[in-house]
Order: C-alpha cells, then structure tokens, then sequence
C-alpha cells in the first residue's frame, strides 16, 4: 500500500514529531512514573508518621499530576500516533507489523493505568483509617502498570536504534529484547525520578509555606535526587557503549549543527555544566538547604527538561540514514526497494504523483521527488532549508551531489530514483534555490505551485 506524503512547512517532519513528542516524554517519565511514585511514597510517610502534611501535599501534588497526565500526557500520546502516521506511515506501519503485540497489551496497560489512578484519586477521602494500607498498595499497582508501559514501548524505541538480527532473521523477541533495551529501560526509569524529584521539589515550594516540613521533604526528595541522578549518568555510559559506533560519531553533530559541529568543546561544556548544576541542587536538597534549592529550581527544572530534549534528539538523529536499520530508510524508501527504483524509476511507481498531478510536468516532478526523498529532514524555506544546502551550486553539480547524498554526510540516505529524475530534481533544486519558482501556500503535497520564469 503506498501512502500520501505530508511535509510540514517551516518546522519540518522531524522537528513536528519532536515537540509532540518531547512533551510527551516529560509528562509521561516525569509526572506519571516519576512524581506518582512518589506521591505513593509520600502517602505512605503521612501514614507512617501520621503526618498531615506528608499526606496533604502528597494529595494536592496528585491532583495537580493527574490532571497534566490525564489530559496534557494522553493527549501528546495520541498525538504521537496520529503526527507519526500521518508523516510517516509506512515506518509506523511497518513497527506496527512487528509489535502489534507489544502495542496491543501498552494500550491495556495504559487504559489500566487510567482507571487505577481516578480511583485512586476519588477514594483518596474515603479509604481512610483501616483502609488507608489497601489504599497505598492501590497505588502502587498504579506504578506497576506505569512501568509496564515503559517497559514495552522501550522494546520498541530500542529496535529502531539496535535492531540487532532481526533484518535477517525477521525474529520477534531478538527485535523486542534488543541490545539496547534493558540499558534504555533503566535509563528511562532513573530519568522518570529524576525529573519526578525536581517537580515535586516545585511543587513544594510552589505550594509550602511551613519551614520544618518543607525542609523534611527537600531532604528527602534530595535523596531521590542524587540516587537518581547518578543512576541516569550510570545507564547513559551503559545505554551509549551498546550503540554501535556508526551511530555514535553523529552524537555531538545532532546536538550542535554543522554550524558548531567544529566546536566540540561546546557540546562538552554545556552538557558539564548543566550536570553540576543538577548535582549542585541534589546536594542543597540533601542538606535541606532550603533558600539555595528555590534559587536553583527554575533553572534545574529547565536544564533537565533541556537533557530530555538532547536525549531524544540524539537518539532520533544518530541512527542516521535509517529509519529502521537495516530494513528501512529515513526517508521510509526500504532498502532492498532502491534497486528497483534506481532502475524502474520512482514516479512511474508512485500511486499517489500518479493520481494527483498533471502529466509530466518536470516541477511537479521535481518536487514530489524532493517530496519523497528527502523531506523527513529537509525543508523548502524553514529549518534545514534544502535552498540553503544547495545554494551556489550548477544544476549539474546538483546532479552529482544528488547521486552522492549518502557520501557528503552518513546520516543521509541515497536518492532514489532514475538518472533521469536525478535530473529532474537537479533542475528543480536550481530553479528553488536561484529564486525561479515561488511557493504557494493553497499547494497540495508538493509544496509548490507553477513554475514562474
Ligand atoms: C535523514 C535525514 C536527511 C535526509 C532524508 C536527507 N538529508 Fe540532506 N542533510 C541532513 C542533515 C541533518 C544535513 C546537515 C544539516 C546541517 O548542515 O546542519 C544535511 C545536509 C545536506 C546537504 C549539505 C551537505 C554539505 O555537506 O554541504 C545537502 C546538499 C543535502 N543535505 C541534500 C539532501 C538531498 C538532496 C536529500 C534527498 C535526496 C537529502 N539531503 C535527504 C539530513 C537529511
């Protein structure tokens, strides 16, 4: 089945799914494993201690997070699903294939989650006394469920960086237990209370006025701060050593551009110094410091928010030409498929040019091979600008670069087509970038309307 192609314009493909997705994963680490945990926890402490306080804040920081979750959490979730098979279906599709199973018992786990965490909630008033101890455990069956989604979709983001046999041996449980499954999984865990940590330190403050409770908790959420900031940096080293080298290379590259690629010596610095700032607030946390730790807060809450964001962008980026290595491109054009393509040519079998363009047109062809092959990553005038990256070159020079895009950087996949639409593509590429032809916005997949000299 051949699926339509959709390009965002300006923000580009990858850069959509990202601030869905980014988001998503704060939300879903952060407030419903991480800060839910806990709440848990500190539940049990008002217990424990029959402490009002513990059991207050426990329950206002709960409502706060079930109604992020519950609302902004699902709904980026969604988003996901409908952003990825919307921009990229046939990668979506094809993961589909292979995890059907996986996804079908997430998609439980997660109604589970739901319904377990309202109850939780709504009988918060009501299982008091006697049955304050049930609910405590009915809570934490929440973080059973919580952990059971992180447990499955991390099968699934592992395969698409180390797929490790399964190209070959097309097995499912080589591809779900991967080589970089368990060290992602422990990773995302120490990163879901990490992040929990610092929002429920926001919470706190943002919340408390009491000084001796309020330094009782920052004490004790400075403990979960530093175990698991350090298990983070821990299950980084690991997760990184067990991604194959290729891939690796890219890492620092993906953080700073090619405009800062040369100047590695940024990515270190930055990435050092937003580490000491968050092991600076895990030890003012541990000492209960409590004007040093609210003075830190906002900028601890940017900075991990920032390592969120670095995480996924490296991961998304690195696996390079690939969407799925070893089986599918970035571009969602399969491996084994450009052969045919090279030689049979990429518009003759496109269901879709077919059906929606006006005969052979060479802009509406061009376009819609720019369409296909390369706008996952490149824009027509937004971010990774295609006019920039071809801007002062000849229409031939276009032509050998179109038949070495794999060569001048390893993270672009090669152009698939006929020498004949290499061509026609090349001649396109000129025309946008020397300003020959206008975009129109009313345009349907091909961003482009007519073809003024
Ligand atoms: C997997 C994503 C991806 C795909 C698909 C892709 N590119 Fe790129 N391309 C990039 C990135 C990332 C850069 C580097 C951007 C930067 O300079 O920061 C780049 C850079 C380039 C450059 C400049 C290279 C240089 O060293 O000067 C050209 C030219 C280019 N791309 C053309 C294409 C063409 C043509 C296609 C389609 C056949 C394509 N790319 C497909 C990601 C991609």
């Amino acid at each position: 089945m051949q699926f339509p192609i959709f390009q965002t314009p300006y923000l580009g493909n990858g850069m959509t799914i990202a601030l869905d997705a980014v988001p998503h994963v704060i939300i879903s680490h952060g407030l419903a494993i991480g800060a839910i945990t806990l709440i848990v926890i500190s539940e049990y402490f008002g217990f424990r201690k029959s402490s009002r306080e513990w059991e207050a804040f426990a329950k206002e920081f709960l409502r706060f997070t079930i109604i992020i979750t519950t609302g902004l959490g699902a709904i980026t979730g969604v988003g996901i699903w409908l952003i990825t098979s919307a921009l990229s279906p046939r990668g979506i599709g094809s993961l589909l294939r292979i995890f059907f199973w996986p996804w079908f018992a997430e998609w439980i786990a997660f109604t589970l989650e739901v319904i377990v965490i309202l109850i939780y909630y709504f009988t918060w008033d009501t299982w008091t006394g006697e049955k304050k101890k049930q609910h405590i455990y009915l809570g934490a069956s929440y973080i059973v469920f919580s952990l059971s989604s992180a447990f499955l979709i991390t099968g699934i983001l592992g395969f698409m960086l180390t797929p490790d046999g399964w190209p070959w041996d097309k097995s499912f449980w080589s591809a779900f237990f991967n080589p970089s499954f368990l060290p992602q999984l422990l990773l995302r865990v120490s990163m879901a209370f990490a992040l929990g940590a610092i929002f429920s330190v926001a919470f706190l403050f943002a919340t408390r006025r009491e000084s001796a409770f309020r330094k009782e908790a920052l004490r004790f959420f400075g403990k979960v701060s530093s175990i698991s900031f350090s298990a983070t940096g821990i299950f980084s080293w690991w997760y990184f050593t067990v991604v194959p080298s290729a891939f690796k290379t890219h890492a620092i590259f993906s953080v700073l551009t090619s405009r800062f690629s040369q100047h590695p010596e940024i990515f270190y610095g930055i990435n050092a110094a937003g580490i000491f700032m968050l092991f600076l607030f895990a030890l003012f946390g541990l000492r209960g410091a409590v004007f040093l730790s609210r003075i830190l807060i906002i900028p601890v809450l940017l900075v991990s928010m920032s390592f969120v964001m670095e995480f996924e962008r490296v991961r998304e980026f690195i696996r390079g030409p690939y969407l799925l290595p070893g089986y599918m491109y970035a571009n969602q054009v399969l491996l084994k498929e450009v052969p045919l393509l090279d030689k049979a040519g990429m518009l003759k079998n496109s269901y879709w040019y077919n059906m929606t363009t006006h005969g052979p047109d060479p802009i509406n062809q061009g376009a819609y091979l720019f369409a296909e092959n390369c706008s996952m990553c490149h824009t027509i005038g937004g971010v990774n600008d295609i006019k920039e990256r071809v801007k002062g070159r000849t229409e031939d020079g276009i032509f050998v670069i179109l038949g070495h895009t794999q060569d001048m950087v390893p993270f672009m996949p090669p152009f698939s087509g006929t020498d004949q639409e290499r061509r026609i593509m090349a001649g396109f590429l000129h025309q946008l970038a020397n300003g020959k032809i206008i975009l129109g916005a009313s345009s349907r997949f091909a961003p482009l309307r007519g073809g003024e000299k």
